[in-house]
């Protein structure tokens, strides 16, 4: 079969599975099992394509077919502009999130400090806490994740990018996670950050009984926020807390329909300056609150 045949027969295939972006996703599994790309396809279209070659992007297919995502299958996706790893047990960075970055940046580039103590909680593939880490080199930063399905990501993704990071494997809900910042010259007292940042799991229950094919496929830890989503942001604006600098900033991604109740929860644990931000779709997307102080 030539090239543009197996292209093609494989657009078609995907297609009729109703895979959204049929084409796109054809044209990522060609760059990425047979190193050919759009211009590939215009000059070497007549080309013969060996059949084992055939066979790799035909498993592909299928799996795409069968509802795999295809970031699973191509094993790593883009971030603010850098891979991560991901795979099953692991959720999908997704573009949205990057506006949570760009807020903790701009904080930061405002307050005139460069070299934070960040805590991300609910860290995943790791996306966000490399992503600070790479952006203000001079930060400390923590990565807390419960899962051990998503751990390897977060160690291989941590290492892919030199980027340093330190990790704390355990539950955000339970407390003696705390103890990690206990002050050694304190007894009994935590040591101060100044961030908190987090992408926990905010879909309601309901809403998780109407994902897509696809998003079923990610780990349901990964998304499930409890009967109103909001858990995570009542659990984590309150407890950690304890280890936020008066003035220090606490920055969620939300999902677009809990902007007012997230507010709503900074306000009543002690945060001043709660601002809701919106997404490239304009949807609101990322809350952010700054510690009281005293
Ligand atoms: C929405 S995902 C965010 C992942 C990553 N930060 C991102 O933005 O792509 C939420 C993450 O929280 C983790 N998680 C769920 N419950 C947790 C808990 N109680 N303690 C720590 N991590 C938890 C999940 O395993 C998942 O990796």
């Amino acid at each position: 079969m030539t090239l543009k045949e197996l292209h093609d027969l494989t657009v078609n295939m995907l297609t009729a599975a109703e895979v959204e972006d049929s084409r796109f996703d054809t044209d990522c599994l060609f760059e990425d099992i047979l190193k050919a790309d759009k211009t590939a396809l215009v000059l070497r279209g007549n080309a013969e394509v060996p059949e084992l070659d055939a066979d790799r992007l035909m498993l592909a297919a299928e799996k795409r077919c069968g509802g795999t995502p295809l970031q699973y299958i191509l094993g790593e996706w883009e971030f603010f502009g850098r891979p991560f790893y991901v795979g099953e047990g692991v959720l999908i960075p997704r573009p949205d999130t990057e506006v949570l970055i760009e807020k903790v940046l701009e904080h930061f580039s405002a307050a005139g400090n460069s070299a934070p103590e960040i805590c991300d909680l609910c860290s995943g593939s790791g996306c966000i806490a490399v992503t600070l880490k790479k952006e203000l080199p001079k930060a400390t930063v923590h990565a807390v994740e419960l899962s051990s399905e998503a751990m390897p990501y977060l160690i291989k993704n941590i290492g892919r990018h030199n980027a340093g990071v330190k990790i704390i494997k355990g539950d955000v809900t339970d407390g003696r996670l705390l103890e990690n910042f206990s002050d050694p010259d304190d007894v009994g007292e935590f040591r101060k950050i100044d961030c908190i940042v987090s992408n926990p799991p905010y879909v309601t229950d309901k809403e998780m009984t109407e994902l897509s094919r696809e998003v079923r496929r990610e780990p349901e830890m990964a998304l499930c926020g409890g009967a109103d989503g909001l858990k995570f942001y009542r659990v984590i604006s309150c407890l950690w807390s304890e280890i936020l600098k008066g003035g220090g900033l606490i920055a969620f991604e939300i999902g677009f329909e809990q902007g007012e109740a997230v507010m709503e929860i900074l306000e009543k644990n002690g945060y001043e300056n709660v601002s809701v931000y919106q997404d490239y779709a304009g949807r609101d997307r990322v809350v952010t609150g700054i510690k009281k102080n005293g």
